[in-house]
Order: C-alpha cells, then sequence, then structure tokens
C-alpha cells in the first residue's frame, strides 16, 4: 500500500503523536529521494525493528556545493512512494526547502575533525549541511530509531558523533550495503552513468576487494594499500580518482599502519558523476 506524504512540520508530528498515543515505537530513515534497494533494506529494517516507519524525501540544498548536482540530483517521488510502501513504510515526510529552512534560517551544526578527510576534503560544508539537516529532522519527527547506510560511512560516523555530542535521545542503527550482483554499492547516483561507465563502475568494489585480500595475506602498510586502489582506477577507462584512503575505523583520521580496525573508502568520477564505497579493513 503507498504510504500517505505529508509536507508540513505541523502534519508529521500530528502523525507521529497520534502514533505514540497507540504505543507503537518509531523509526525514521532520512533520505534525499531517487530511491534503490539500499533504501528499501534501511525501510525494511526500521520496519522490523519499530511500529511505525517515517521516510523523509527532501535533497538538502545546504549539503550540496555551488558545483555539484542540486539542481538535477533526481526527483521521482511517485516512484519512491511505490518502492517505500512495498516494503512497509507508514508514512512519507516530503517538505519544500522554504519548510526547512525558512527565510532567516541561521544555524548550522558542524562536527569537527571527522569530516576534515574522505568526503569531507573534497566537498567542503557538505557534512555541516547533512549533520544540520539530520539534526532538524531528529527534532520535527523524534524517532525512537534512525536509519542510516553503510555505504556512506563518514557521514554515519558524523551522525553518531552529532548524537552523542548533543545528547540527541535518538538510537542510530547502521544498515550494511546493499551491491547489485556484480558489486556495485546502489547509489541514486548510479542512474546517471551511461552504459559504458556503468560496467567500468565496478572498480570501486575490485579495488576494495584487492585490498582486503591483500590485508588478509598479511600487508599492513597503508601507503601500498592506497596504491592499490590508485593503480586499479588509473587502469579503468573513463574512472578518474578523487580519493583513495585507509584511515581509522573510528577517528577517520590518517595512518601509516594497519593495527586496529580501518576503513578503506574511495571516490571516482565517472564524468561529473561521482561515487562512493568503502570497506572496514581487520587487521
Ligand atoms: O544520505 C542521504 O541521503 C543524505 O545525506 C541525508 C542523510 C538524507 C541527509 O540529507
Amino acid at each position: 500500500m503507498p504510504p500517505p506524504i505529508v509536507a508540513t512540520i505541523a502534519e508529521v508530528r500530528a502523525a507521529v503523536a497520534e502514533a505514540r498515543r497507540a504505543g507503537k515505537k518509531v523509526g525514521l530513515v532520512p533520505t534525499m529521494g531517487a530511491l534503490h534497494a539500499g533504501h528499501a533494506s534501511l525501510v525494511r529494517t526500521a520496519r522490523m525493528k519499530t511500529d511505525f516507519a517515517i521516510v523523509t524525501i527532501f535533497v538538502n540544498p545546504t549539503q550540496f556545493g555551488p558545483n555539484e548536482d542540486y539542481n538535477r540530483y533526481p526527483r521521482t517521488l511517485e516512484a519512491d512512494r511505490d518502492l517505500v510502501g512495498a516494503v512497509g513504510a507508514d508514512l512519507i515526510f516530503a517538505p519544500l526547502p522554504a519548510e526547512i529552512y525558512p527565510d532567516g534560517h541561521r544555524t548550522f551544526v558542524e562536527v569537527t575533525e571527522l569530516g576534515d578527510h574522505l568526503c569531507g576534503a573534497s566537498r567542503p560544508g557538505h557534512f555541516r549541511g547533512v549533520a544540520t539537516v539530520v539534526l532538524k529532522l531528529f527534532n520535527i519527527v523524534q524517532p525512537d530509531v534512525a536509519f542510516f547506510g553503510q555505504k556512506d560511512a563518514q557521514q554515519a560516523a558524523i551522525i553518531q558523533q552529532m548524537t552523542r555530542d548533543l545528547d540527541v535521545p535518538i538510537r542510530v542503527e547502521i544498515v550494511p550495503t546493499v551491491r547489485e550482483p556484480d558489486g556495485l554499492a546502489m547509489s541514486s547516483r548510479n542512474r546517471y552513468l551511461d552504459p559504458t561507465q556503468r560496467r567500468h563502475a565496478t572498480v570501486l568494489f575490485r579495488a576494495l576487494e584487492k585490498v582486503k585480500s591483500q590485508v588478509a595475506a598479511g600487508e599492513r602498510d597503508v601507503a601500498k594499500l592506497e596504491a592499490i586502489i590508485s593503480q586499479e582506477v588509473a587502469s579503468t577507462p573513463g574512472a578518474r580518482l578523487d580519493y583513495a584512503r585507509i584511515v581509522d575505523g573510528v577517528t577517520l583520521q590518517p595512518i601509516n599502519t594497519l593495527q586496529r580496525p580501518a576503513l578503506a573508502a574511495l571516490a571516482v568520477f565517472f564524468g561529473t558523476t561521482r561515487l562512493i564505497d568503502n570497506v572496514t579493513l581487520s587487521p
């Protein structure tokens, strides 16, 4: 059953109040729409672990840089509604930008250090926009549990840190990445790829798998492991490396040697489309 769509804060709060009166536990899945099987997995998990799953669909302008794809970001509300309806979403909150950022909005949330590397280095201001909108959605909906994907590992770490630091009484759950059969991580941006780019986009998964097998074989030198990723991308037609980094799994700060769990992450451009992926490395 396609869930109802509401666009105002007052409406979503009224629906949450009603769910709470019925004794229901509330789950939140924040998204920017253009939904795919990865989002379906978030909603399914939310529905399994809570009784009332709210999906927010909002292309958040404050997390896009001036030359990024805010205007061309796919808006597919009807298809999104069918997709989340099929996996049990109870309500969609799809506000207009003015509902979230009315004239005179002046407050932003900044999580220091965790955003300095990886995507934060290539997308200045991105995580400030993400943290701000996520905290606003948390305050608007006030769910018991919120669900985010592991594909955006840095975003997940920043949201968890913000939730702890600001004493937000919401449990944050991270759900594993969903992949296409050939390994490509599901992403709303995959739909920008032409067929040739799509074929070559498996390089992200392939490079991470190579790193994992080198770690399993005993390699601990981070520079050598990062070089494996760079070489794999360099030898792929149409692929341009944005970054390939192995960082501490908790602080996301650079490391030289693998001693503790770490995050291997990369971002690769195909034309103007930027794809990301990551895996955890356990030495
Ligand atoms: O991961 C996303 O889709 C977005 O960054 C989020 C968390 C919905 C905030 O706009």
